[in-house]
């Protein structure tokens, strides 16, 4: 079975092939139809009371407007789920509204078919972790699959039974606002990063009551959007597809995730939706993918706005005939099925495949036993205080230090007032980052709240589109040291938010000169989502702490960091530009025929009014404490190479250390990265001690695809490097004979 499950066996295949006999052609259909009832699940009213509250006055005529469509589109729901014209629901977290509706499906209607309530619980659902761009920056599998347990505990708790998530586009351009929901640019840390969040969300026991489906998104290539603006075409070559794009999706596939969400982008002028090649042949046909296939919101219809489809019905013809499951809240599906199979565009075959996969799933899910919420359960797992203390854990060390001239750990009793100055460090909402709407502020630590503690004080001066200059200038002129908050409000990133500019916003540039002005030392905290522009920062910041949104206690964790009570090891997944121009920057680029040695070599590969080297390369991350790297050996066997490097923790404090191994294929049929990442190892070293850090290099990941798509290894000479960034390393080379 390609799910596992104790439910899905060969009594619950009968089963299945019993429902389908059973099932009208609309029953089957709307296995396939999903909606979208987020904004109206928790309404009530009816619309004769609705009326009645109108008439006496305790609505006004615009409120009952507003809500008789809401109460309308709730009876369409529950008429729907009645008659087993819905099968799946997206966006209901709230476990009175699931179990409301699983309570119509299971009791009412003809069949009892379940529902599935999928969710986008992409980085925690009460409990909220970091964003996945700064929970990448762990380089920690067993983190990136414990926070996807805790949010499933949390959420199958409350009725949803299926994310979607994990999201595994590989993004390499900072304009990108999904950069932030990624786990940034390099396709070896993702291929990890996805069987780790498959395997947390959904466990080997897909029936298990703490367990969900997942699904991984979006398929495939969203990352690769010309110019980083979001939804826009992606035109790249086969080859750099499977290199760089697919590989996740396929680990995910190997790992047996549940379902597979497609990209809202065509791939070379066909959008993935109906993408038959991608979908059926490739998806389905080689990789044995046997899961459920959903759409994107709307991308079913959205074939005919990219001009693919003349109409909705084609749409759907071609959707079904790609093998794509389920239209998430097109209703093509819906409105057009019939038509096509009276027509013979669409055979009963087809749709019964797709309720076959969606039932499969049901059962595996368990929602044949219960499909409910269990209220005690989630008083006992929602927030508890393992999750908490862990997201503290997760958020400490997805922390980036940026740059530090010593003024860090803060040394307290040095400065008579330290004050703490932008909004953003005093709005827990920011703490959440995209995608995160169900975490519990009550628990929630704001960096204002946190520094309070440490006696720090806080004024307020500017926020990412404000700037109050008097009260900067006092605040400036009363402290000895200003921790200063800059960055994106958190509605900066995510979905449908692309920038062009990737600087800092105008209130927040006048505020940084202001502080540059001042001469006070001062240490920038960022809140972001994707790489900014920020080399004025670079410069003249005492320090620079990458704080991205790191989730319901990121304010306790900073000002850990700050203050020196834990040693910040976060790596970047990601390159900072130096400048927006630069997008997309990427640490694993090709040599090119000139490659540009430094940013005064004339006639080569770089831009005149920028540098060669980024602000920040991907890997890069400071210690309060030294590492020294030193006697790195390669020893290459039959099928794969053994590495070892000594690394010596020769500063004063303990500390993590993230060991990367690289390797450059130095010549090959088709240009290859001037380096790869190929392995990663977190450590924990005493202040003068010493370890011995090993790599085993499979010459399978020397592997890239020819222009037959045959993936292949070459032999030859290989570079490799070690240490603690993708540009500071000690290097050795092997051949491959
Ligand atoms: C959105 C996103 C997708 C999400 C879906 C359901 O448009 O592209 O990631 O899962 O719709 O909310």
């Amino acid at each position: 079975m390609y799910l596992k499950s104790k439910f899905l066996n060969e009594e619950a295949l009968s089963k299945i092939e019993q429902l389908i006999s059973e099932m009208t052609f609309d029953e089957k259909v709307g296995q396939l139809h999903q909606i979208s009832l987020s904004s109206v699940g928790a309404f009530e009213i009816d619309e004769e009371t609705l009326k009645q509250m109108c008439e006496n006055g305790q609505l006004t005529k615009q409120e009952y407007e507003e809500n008789l469509s809401k109460s309308r589109l709730r009876k369409i729901g529950e008429d729907g789920v009645r008659l087993g014209k819905i099968g799946s629901y997206l966006g209901i977290a709230d476990p009175k509204q699931i179990d409301h509706f699983q309570k119509i499906a299971v009791e009412q209607s003809r069949l009892h078919i379940p529902l599935l309530i999928g969710c986008d619980i992409v980085h925690g659902f009460n409990t909220v972790f970091p964003i996945p761009l700064a929970e990448s920056c762990t380089f920690d599998d067993e983190m990136f699959e414990k926070s996807a347990s805790v949010a499933a505990n949390e959420a199958r708790a409350a009725g949803i039974n299926w994310f979607f998530a994990p999201m595994l586009d590989v993004a390499r351009d900072a304009r990108w606002g999904r950069i932030a929901e990624s786990m940034g640019q390099d396709t070896y840390l993702a291929k990890n990063y996805a069987k780790a969040k498959v395997v947390g969300f959904q466990g080997d026991d897909l029936s298990n009551e703490s367990k969900v489906a997942a699904c991984a998104k979006h398929f495939v290539a969203y990352g690769a959007c010309e110019s980083g603006r979001d939804y826009n075409t992606v035109d790249l070559s086969y080859e750099k597809l499977h290199d760089v794009y697919m590989p996740p999706f396929e680990s995910a596939v190997n790992a047996g995730v549940a379902s597979i969400m497609t990209a809202f982008n065509d791939i070379n002028g066909v959008p993935m939706t109906a993408n038959k090649e991608l979908l059926k042949d490739y998806l389905r046909e080689k990789l044995k993918f046997d899961g459920v296939i959903v759409t994107d919101a709307s991308s079913m219809k959205q074939l005919v706005d990219h001009g693919y489809c003349e109409d909705g019905k084609t749409a759907a013809e071609y959707s079904m005939h790609s093998t794509v499951d389920i239209d998430m809240v097109s209703n093509l599906y819906r409105d057009c099925l019939k038509e096509l199979v009276d027509e013979n565009k669409v055979s009963i075959c087809e749709i019964n495949d797709a309720v076959r996969r969606i039932l499969k799933l049901k059962f595996a899910l368990g929602l044949f036993e219960n499909p409910y919420s269990n209220m005690d359960r989630l008083k006992e797992v929602s927030c508890a205080d393992e999750h908490i203390e862990f997201e503290k854990q997760v958020a400490l060390h997805s922390t980036v230090l940026l740059k530090n001239d010593g003024i860090l750990p803060i040394k307290k009793e040095k400065y008579s007032k330290i004050t703490l100055i932008g909004a953003l460090g005093a709005d827990i909402q920011q703490n959440y980052g995209c995608w995160a709407w169900y975490g519990k502020d009550e628990l929630a630590v704001s960096l204002k709240s946190a520094l309070e503690k440490d006696g720090v004080d806080y004024c307020r001066c500017y926020g990412v589109y404000d700037i109050d200059e008097a009260q900067m200038a006092s605040a400036l002129d009363d402290s000895e040291l200003i921790i200063a908050v800059m960055g994106e409000h958190k509605d900066m990133n995510g979905e449908a938010h692309s920038y062009a500019d990737i600087t800092l916003s105008e209130p927040q540039k006048r505020a940084f000169e202001m502080l540059v002005q001042s001469k006070k030392p001062f240490v920038c905290v960022l809140y972001n989502g994707r790489p900014l522009c920020i080399p004025e920062m670079n410069e003249h910041a005492n320090a620079i702490v990458e704080g991205w949104a790191l989730g319901t206690k990121m304010g306790d964790a900073l000002s850990d960091i700050l203050f020196g009570r834990f040693n910040p090891c976060g790596k970047l997944t990601v390159n900072f530009p130096n400048k927006s121009g630069e997008c997309p920057t990427y640490y694993n680029h090709m040599s090119t025929g000139r490659p540009a040695k430094n940013d005064n070599a004339p006639w080569t590969s770089k831009f005149d009014d920028s540098h060669v080297l980024p602000l920040y390369s991907f890997g890069h991350g400071l210690s309060y404490t030294e590492f020294e790297y030193s006697d790195l050996t390669v020893s290459t066997g039959e099928s794969s190479a053994d590495i070892t490097v000594k690394v010596k923790n020769s500063g004063c404090c303990d500390g993590f250390e993230i060991v990367q191994l690289y390797v450059h294929d130095c010549f090959a049929s088709r240009v290859r990265p001037v380096k790869e990442l190929k392995g990663y190892k977190k450590v924990f070293i005493e202040s003068g001690h010493q370890k011995v850090v090993s790599f085993k290099l499979d010459y399978d990941e020397l592997a890239f695809h020819n222009s037959k798509l045959e993936k292949i290894v070459e032999k030859g000479k290989f570079e490799v490097f070690v240490g603690g960034s993708s540009i500071n390393n000690i290097q050795s080379e092997f051949e491959l004979k």
